[in-house]
């Protein structure tokens, strides 16, 4: 997820063995073959230097598997950048149809490209040729830009043009991130498809999981901001999956620790003011589904000292003056 999940989110995300594979924010294609840097930045875990053995597939520490994300609407540039990734070493490549920001969507990327099924076809399709066989290329959409007529055709198109898997993330461009997900529009294309679809949208509990699953007949599903709000949910499905067991609530202390351990990483490289902001932005992703964080939340967010934040995480909740003070 864009400027909210990198390379050391995902390592400790992926310590608790729920997730299968994750994705990375999306590297922009406009026009030229983009530099390597430009894709180490977006995916560390390609650079030689982090992968243990040149044969493995680009993975977090813990092994789970990251593909890199392309977004443009430029066949040959995707196409060329596509060839660029794969001569770097990526083992999977996902193509972003779905982001809904005005600024991308401005510059026909994104979701803009699904007001024109074909023009899908045309992306995925120059993106699986240049890369042949050799690594998967799968794609990201949403229901449709403006509305869900074209949704059907859209997936279609995706997969005609050798995607090889499809995630549909099932709400229109213009719906944004309002509730509810259309997970029954996922059973639709489902059901049009042959390649596996995988349902996103809304996924934050195991009960949402379920029903998810239910509703759009789906073997799996991707889970976006619920694994930052609760970084325990892809453990706890997956126990579910197993035993038929579910685990009890994520208490807040995994919560902080897990803030606390993304800190403590985030300091080897980057300011205290920084790594500030991006604890609050985890933090505001966490409190819509914990009262805990909510008040840790409402007690820390005027705090831009790293010390006093991490022990506003551990310590009783306290307000903190410049808090008091408003
Ligand atoms: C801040 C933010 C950044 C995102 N960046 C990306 C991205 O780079 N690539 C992508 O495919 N989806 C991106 N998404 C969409 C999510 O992957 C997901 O499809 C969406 O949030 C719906 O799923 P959820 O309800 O489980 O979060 C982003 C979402 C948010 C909120």
């Amino acid at each position: 997820m864009e400027g909210v999940i990198d390379a050391v989110t995902r390592d400790l995300l992926t310590r608790d063995k729920g997730l299968d594979w994750t994705v990375t924010e999306f590297v922009r294609v406009v026009d030229a073959r983009l530099p390597p840097r430009v894709f180490y930045k977006h995916c560390p875990e390609l650079h030689p230097d982090r992968r243990q053995a040149r044969q493995d597939a680009v993975a977090t520490p813990s092994g789970v598997p990251v593909h890199l994300q392309l977004l443009g609407s430029d066949p040959a540039a995707l196409a060329a950048n596509a060839r660029q990734a794969l001569r770097l070493g990526a083992t999977g490549l996902d193509l972003n149809f779905g982001c809904p920001a005005k600024t991308v969507n401005r510059h026909d990327g994104g979701a803009s490209l699904l007001r024109d099924p074909q023009r899908v076809q045309r992306v995925v399709s120059a993106v699986s040729e240049a890369v042949g066989e050799r690594i998967p290329v799968t794609a990201k959409i949403r229901l449709g830009f403006a509305d869900r007529r074209l949704a059907l055709a859209c997936a279609q198109a995706a997969e005609d043009g050798g995607a090889r898997h499809l995630v549909v993330h099932a709400r229109t461009r213009n719906e944004g991130y309002r509730p509810p997900a259309h997970w029954e529009w996922i059973a639709r294309i489902r059901q049009r498809l042959t390649i596996p679809v995988i349902a996103n949208g809304d996924i934050w509990t195991l009960a949402d999981y379920w029903k998810a699953r239910s509703l759009s007949g789906c073997e799996d599903v991707m889970l976006g901001r619920a694994v930052l709000a609760d970084p325990a949910l892809p453990a706890r499905i997956r126990h579910w999956q197993r035993t038929g067991e579910r685990l009890p609530e994520t208490r807040w202390q995994r919560r902080a620790d897990i803030l606390d351990a993304y800190a403590r990483r985030q300091c080897e490289t980057l300011p205290e003011k920084v790594v500030v902001a991006l604890l609050k932005q985890w933090l505001n992703q966490m409190r819509g589904r914990d009262d805990e964080a909510a008040r840790r939340f409402q007690a820390l967010r005027r705090e831009t000292r790293l010390a006093p934040f991490l022990a506003g995480l551990h310590g009783a909740p306290e307000v903190s003056e410049t808090a008091l003070a408003d």
